[in-house]
């Protein structure tokens, strides 16, 4: 495992530029283009705090952070980063940053009680929030659903319910009427994936169940909640954009043989089939009930054609590859790789995985929208030394993943823009607040933000950017 000293010498070896400065993207990237949107993305949970204030009521993860050994170091998103009462000091660090866009999430049962009632305090925190952010001219792109359903939603089934994806309907109803004019983007869920197989198949995240069954139907019904709550975001806010945000995965293959570039084939089919086929194909790939038998989601007539109404772009959130072989029957199993540069989650750095999953998703799909990198990002273990956070690693990542996404621009794929994960350090789900994703060092003790080198080096580029003519 190559730690970070020699991963930058690496990269610097690749490029001589990076002496001088390791960040700013080579004269003919995509990346100048004015209108290629660089901004900054958070969520809900991970940031806001103030889990019982006006109003709010607790969300799967409040209870299941709750839960003994379920979070590390029992770390719960209780105060996080508390930005429900820092947001204003927050949007001025993202602003000086020159951060052009600012992805967010909106927290359900911060808005919304169990019968439906809006709560206008927590209405107004995000009408606040946005109003904010347009004044200083960041562009605001807002995820429905990152993660945090509420419990008594959960206490019904959940997503097991199907009743669930019409409350969300309701829920985006509600919040487009509200917030129409302050978004610009608006996106129905994130990281499906994740709330079907982490939360439902293998119970890693909230709410913890662990069935192969379940999965595929919570992912049915989120699916049909995305598709249930477009139209009605397209009434509400015409001017806005709407769309959906995915978790890609990379597999490659350990070997040569057909058996490993089938299971190869499967890791993609199970992390990016499963949701983009029925969106973009309307209906679930075929392999995937090989991979797993037995596990055909209850699928209602019509609900194909609502889950695959045009969108107006796609999200990808990409992080690192996985290498597989096949596991002797049908399925794959996880070969790690020797040697290769990871980061403090142990994930591989694998910038080319980026480019080939955009440029695929081209060549599968052929009605495949605009896409915005909604999260692409690193943890490291950073420090703040002498009131600085020099944070070498993550510099020559995202140069690395930014080239990428040059390549597949190049290459003919439509990527309007990208945004880092994360703006701050934050609550990291099952990891708890040792994984540090920030371009902004949040020290949890005393609130205190640090920008690292990374946020300094995007910074410049920035300006260096808005001053050509
Ligand atoms: C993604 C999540 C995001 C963050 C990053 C590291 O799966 O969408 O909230 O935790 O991973």
């Amino acid at each position: 495992m190559a730690n970070d000293a020699s991963a930058v010498s690496d990269a610097i070896s690749r490029d001589p530029d990076a002496l001088a400065d390791p960040f700013t993207p080579p004269a003919d990237s995509s990346l100048w283009r004015k209108n290629f949107l660089l901004g900054a993305a958070t969520a809900s949970y991970q940031i806001e705090g103030a889990v019982d204030e006006d109003g709010r009521l607790p969300s799967i993860w409040d209870t299941f952070s709750a839960t003994p050994g379920k979070v590390l170091a029992g770390d719960t998103g209780a105060v996080a980063c508390d930005h429900y009462h820092r947001w204003e000091a927050d949007v001025d660090m993202l602003a000086s940053l020159g951060l052009e866009g600012y992805r967010l999430s909106i927290a359900w049962p911060r808005v919304m009680d169990a019968a439906g009632v809006p709560n206008r305090k927590g209405l107004d925190f995000y009408k606040r929030l946005l109003n904010r952010l347009k004044e200083k001219g960041i562009t605001t792109s807002v995820t429905l659903y990152h993660w945090d359903l509420p419990q008594h939603l959960e206490d019904r089934g959940g997503w097991l319910n199907r009743d669930t994806a019409y409350r969300f309907a309701d829920y985006a109803d509600l919040m487009s009427r509200e917030l129409a004019g302050t978004v610009d983007a608006w996106a129905t869920l994130n990281e499906p994936w994740c709330s079907a197989y982490l939360g439902y198949g293998n119970g890693h995240h909230a709410p913890g169940l662990a069935d192969g069954r379940f999965a595929t139907q919570a992912m049915h019904h989120l699916l049909l909640a995305h598709g249930l709550a477009v139209p009605v975001l397209r009434a509400n806010d015409p001017a806005s954009q709407k769309g959906i945000v995915a978790n890609i995965g990379r597999g490659t293959a350990n070997s040569d043989s057909a058996a490993d570039q089938r299971a190869a084939h499967l890791f993609e089919v199970q992390h990016n089939a499963w949701i983009l086929d029925p969106l973009f194909k309307g209906a679930y790939p075929q392999d995937l009930f090989e991979l797993w038998p037995g596990t055909e989601p209850l699928v209602l007539d019509g609900d194909m054609q609502t889950i695959s109404a045009p969108l107006d772009f796609l999200g990808i959130n990409y992080y690192f590859r996985t290498n597989v072989a096949s596991d002797g029957a049908h399925g794959f199993r996880d070969v790690p790789l020797e040697g290769v540069e990871r980061t403090q989650m142990g994930w591989e750095v694998y910038p080319d995985g980026l480019r080939d999953v955009l440029t695929g998703f081209k060549r599968t799909y052929h009605n495949l929208p605009p896409i915005y990198i909604t999260e692409n990002g690193m943890a490291s273990d950073d420090k703040v030394i002498d009131g600085r956070v020099d944070d070498t690693q993550r510099i020559s990542f995202l140069k690395r993943h930014l080239a990428a996404v040059d390549q597949a621009i190049k290459a003919g794929v439509d990527i309007r823009g990208y945004f880092l994960w994360s703006l701050m350090d934050n609550f990291e789900w099952a990891f708890g607040y040792e994984r540090r994703f920030g371009v902004v060092h949040v020290d949890y003790s005393t609130q205190k933000r640090t920008v690292k080198r990374s946020a300094e080096l995007v910074a410049k580029f920035l300006k260096e950017r808005k001053a050509r003519v």
